[in-house]
């Protein structure tokens, strides 16, 4: 009756699939297991009509969820684990999974819950009911970076968070990742004690409640902010794990999460562009901007780093003074410019100079240009994402 049906087991543990197979293997021929490492890589490929996920012995496995159902349309995720937690169970739930099975007592209701996926699959019906519900989970990352200092990364993903926050009802975290010197706290005149090193007691189990405990949320327009450490010796102390496993959480609890970039490669910041389902390249238009942007693309190339459909280009601070605009980048480089600020020097000196973030209420009279620019970047990302849910 499930032969059709292509059953993938993700686990650490060797024994337990075996254990899975001997229970329902008759059932499901198409049976194949992969360690959740290899799901990265394999997952698109194999496309599975079920997913049996077993947690890891670290904890992690939640944030795979809206991974999986991200890469596998119409999936269904049962989430095997041997804790507890109601919490946990909660937030297995709310990003996607079918079922939750508690290890090792509730394994003899494993083919129950099976049998109902697959009449679930077959009806369809839990489709319709549940792509509602689906966006939960499936936040977006986005990474501004660029090979040039002092090209506006900071400025402007502080104030499109705002922007998104206060257009519209999503939820939105900014994530300052220039562990050294910070730069986002001038921007929103937002201060903080905590920094993303706070969480370290908490990683392997990291939920919402967690990720609100180290953030500040900026009065206007209530984005929560994760500020720098600002603080070298610290720095030095976060992991990738601290950044994989942040951003993974947060795309459970937020819609966007923008992530400022220092300049310098570091793993790092690898990993968060690893981690991003954008990555906007922030360009100013002049030909040392350009020669820089070539460079940084054949460091990705040289490292891995993923550019297609991902990279997409915003320029910033054109006027009639500088030599190249948008087509000039085009066509030097395949990738889209979905945005360009104006050069905005005298009211944004003014406004930086006191203090004033950039957007202070929804709806607001005498906008900056830059302001006004950034809310075309919003209004694209929206309306993407509105055309995703639809
Ligand atoms: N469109 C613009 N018009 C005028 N000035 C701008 C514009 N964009 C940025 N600036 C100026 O450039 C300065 C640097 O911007 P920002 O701090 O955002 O850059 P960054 O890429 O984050 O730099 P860093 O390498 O220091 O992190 C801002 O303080 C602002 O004065
Ligand atoms: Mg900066």
């Amino acid at each position: 009756m499930s032969a059709e049906i292509k059953l993938l087991v993700v686990t650490e543990e060797p024994a337990q699939a075996e254990d899975i197979q001997s229970r329902v293997g008759n059932q499901f021929p198409q049976f194949l297991h992969i360690h959740p490492s290899e799901v990265r890589r394999e997952i698109a490929r194999l496309q599975p009509d079920i997913v049996l996920l077993h947690e890891m012995k670290d904890g992690s496995g939640i944030q795979l969820i809206p991974y999986i159902s991200r890469e596998v349309s119409d999936v269904f995720i049962i989430y095997l684990t041997e804790r507890r937690d109601p919490v946990r169970t909660r937030d297995v739930s709310r990003a996607g999974a079918f079922d939750v099975l508690f290890l090792p007592d509730e394994i003899t209701a494993l083919e129950d819950v099976l049998s109902r996926a697959v009449k679930a699959h077959q009806a369809k019906e839990y489709r319709s009911e549940a792509s509602a519900s689906f966006t939960w989970g499936r936040g977006q990352i986005i990474s501004f970076y660029s090979g040039k200092g002092g090209c506006g990364r900071s400025l402007i993903s502080s104030t499109l968070a705002q922007t998104l926050q206060l257009d519209s009802t999503s939820g939105v975290l900014l994530v300052d990742l220039n562990l050294q010197y910070g730069g986002l706290e001038s921007y929103l005149n937002i201060e903080s004690d905590r920094s993303i090193y706070d969480l370290t007691p908490v990683l392997e189990e990291l939920n919402d409640n967690h990720i609100r405990n180290v953030t500040v949320v900026e009065p206007y327009s209530q984005v929560e902010v994760l500020t720098s450490p600002a603080d070298a010796e610290i720095a030095d102390q976060v992991t990738e794990d601290h950044v994989e496993r942040l951003l993974r959480a947060a795309r459970l609890y937020y819609d966007y999460i923008l992530v400022d970039l220092p300049t310098e490669m570091s793993t790092l910041t690898f990993t968060a562009l690893e981690e991003s389902d954008k990555l906007f390249y922030v360009m100013n238009p002049d030909s040392v901007s350009m020669r820089i942007f070539g460079r940084v693309l054949d460091l990705f190339g040289k490292i891995g780093v993923d550019t297609s459909d991902r990279l997409e280009v915003i320029l910033n601070r054109i006027s009639r003074d500088y030599e190249l605009n948008a087509k000039t980048v085009q066509q030097h480089f395949p990738y889209p410019v979905i945005g360009e600020i104006h050069e905005d020097t005298k009211r944004l000196q003014q406004m930086i100079n006191r203090g004033t973030p950039l957007r202070t209420s929804r709806r607001e009279r005498g906008l900056s240009v830059f302001a006004r620019d950034i809310q075309k970047i919003a209004k694209r990302l929206l309306s993407q994402q509105a055309g995703k849910t639809a």
